[in-house]
């Protein structure tokens, strides 16, 4: 091996398995959000976490709301999934712009992206302050899921997503 810098491990590590964060906006709308950087983080409870930008209008609706949902969604969303890591909510309603289809989640306020491989319903339980992001911990209310649908990865440090 050579030595390399963390973003080039970054890339080498790709592709990491891809995921929309949505919140509800203060006008009760919906928000979605690109991101990479989740994973789970226990099994008694159940938690996942996800790992926000600061500069981002999803943390603090995750602070507000104290809950969001994650979904993995299929291949099909592909172009649109990724116009959601491009702006922000603050100007931009990106499920109704993009077209994508949400549905009503079971036990929270925030809606699930429609066509997904797996949908997680997240309580937040805990958060913590790690540099420029902030990692939410999200205990995970219920889970849904498609085996039929193949879900999208990030490749190329996060500029395009694909299934494998
Ligand atoms: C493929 C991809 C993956 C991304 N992953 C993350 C991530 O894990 N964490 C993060 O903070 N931003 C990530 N982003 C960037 C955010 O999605 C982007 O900053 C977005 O505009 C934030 O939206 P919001 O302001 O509506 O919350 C990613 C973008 C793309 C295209």
């Amino acid at each position: 091996m050579i030595d390399i810098t963390p973003s080039q491990a970054q890339k080498m590590t790709a592709p990491a398995p891809f995921g929309l964060v949505s919140t509800v906006k203060d006008d009760g709308s919906d928000n979605l959000m690109a991101v990479s950087w989740w994973c789970f983080l226990t099994n008694h409870p159940h938690t996942l976490g996800v790992c926000l930008s600061k500069k981002g209008l999803s943390g603090s609706l995750i602070v507000k709301n104290g809950e969001f949902g994650l979904s993995l969604p299929g291949g099909e969303l592909k172009e649109k999934a990724l116009k959601c890591g491009m702006c922000s909510g603050r100007t931009a309603d990106k499920p109704a712009e993009f077209g994508i289809e949400l549905e009503k989640a079971s036990v929270i306020g925030a809606k699930l992206v429609s066509g997904s491989r797996v949908a997680f319903e997240c309580r937040l339980v805990n958060s913590f302050d790690v540099g420029d992001h902030v990692m939410y911990v999200g205990e995970i209310a219920a889970a849904h899921g498609d085996e039929s649908v193949k879900q999208l990865y990030a490749f190329d440090g996060y500029g395009r997503l694909d299934t494998v």
